[in-house]
């Protein structure tokens, strides 16, 4: 498949007398893959997301940065930063500070109508962004009225309207309570899904992230020391994931002990539907070898 996003020896300092916040990276990201970026506070997580959406170099212009991000087959050094932003749709932790707007469809519109797109044509895209994180009730409603969970999907609609291939994430559920963080993480899973849109979020919480993701950054001070698969976060030898803030999922915490104390699994599970059958078909031949 081909890479939507190709990184080169990339470095970065804020400042050419400070200590680098990208201190080496190197990736190559598929098109349509959803992955999760860890990692301790301070380790360069925002930093990387502003690398991929443009503002390093563009906004962050006393900084120095080396190296190379393509984005679709195109260099971000030369491409100016509203290009950027249609190719990459960013969404940050506190949603408040995206929307501005009076009322929700106003908000969502406001980016095509940056573009000077057609009226016909930014009706549809507010339509379609509507239907696609589900608040085309919430459409007349004034955004600083809404739930932090209902605030953080007019963010995501709001960036959906400029037709991303790839969405960035910050943090996008750290101010939202528990079942609002779930709501919107189905929403992002749902546009992997249905849109084909290359997803990447940084989400500390494992536990939620794992559940749609299919493949694991984890950054400490400026580089990657983990990029695999989840499941192989569990050969637990390979990293000493605590020691890189990464607090592992109960289940994983749960079938590890379970191995540890002697019983076998074909695989360790990320999400309960998997956990269940893979309970279920060791009952059911513990079941079958006692008759
Ligand atoms: N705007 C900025 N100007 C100068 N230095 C910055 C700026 N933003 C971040 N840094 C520094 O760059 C390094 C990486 O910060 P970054 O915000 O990318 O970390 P993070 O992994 O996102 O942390 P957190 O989990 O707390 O959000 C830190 O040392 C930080 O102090
Ligand atoms: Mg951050």
């Amino acid at each position: 498949m081909e890479n939507i996003i190709q990184i080169r020896n990339l470095k970065f300092s804020y400042r050419p007398s400070r200590q680098p916040a990208i201190r080496e990276i190197d990736l190559d990201i598929r098109k349509g893959e959803y992955i999760a970026i860890a990692g301790l506070s301070g380790c360069g997580k925002s930093t990387f997301c502003r690398c991929l959406n443009g503002l390093i170099p563009h906004f962050y212009r006393s900084g120095v940065m080396k190296g190379s991000v393509t984005v679709d087959g195109l260099d971000t050094r030369e491409l100016p930063l509203y290009e950027i932003t249609q190719k990459v749709g960013m969404v940050f932790q506190d949603p408040e500070s995206q929307l501005m707007a009076l009322t929700v469809e106003r908000d969502i519109a406001f980016g095509p109508e940056n573009l000077g797109l057609p009226r016909e044509e930014i009706r549809a895209r507010v339509e379609e962004a509507l239907e696609l994180v589900k608040i085309a009730h919430l459409r007349e409603r004034a955004p600083h009225e809404l739930s932090g969970g209902e605030q953080q999907r007019v963010a995501i609609a709001s960036v959906l309207a400029l037709q991303p291939k790839i969405l960035v994430l910050d943090e996008p559920t750290a101010n939202l309570d528990p079942a609002g963080a779930v709501d919107v993480l189905n929403i992002i899973e749902n546009l992997q899904v249905q849109k084909k849109i290359t997803v990447i979020i940084v989400e500390h919480r494992l536990e939620l992230a794992l559940q749609s993701a299919t493949r694991l950054l984890i950054m400490h001070d400026g580089t990657l020391v983990f990029d695999d698969k989840p499941e192989k976060l569990i050969a637990k030898d390979i990293i000493p994931a605590e020691a890189y803030g990464v607090q592992m999922p109960s289940l994983i915490q749960l079938f590890t002990q379970l191995m540890d104390e002697g019983h076998s699994f074909s695989q360790i599970p990320f999400n309960i539907p998997l956990a269940a059958s893979i309970i279920l078909s060791e009952l059911g031949s513990a079941r079958s070898t006692s008759e």
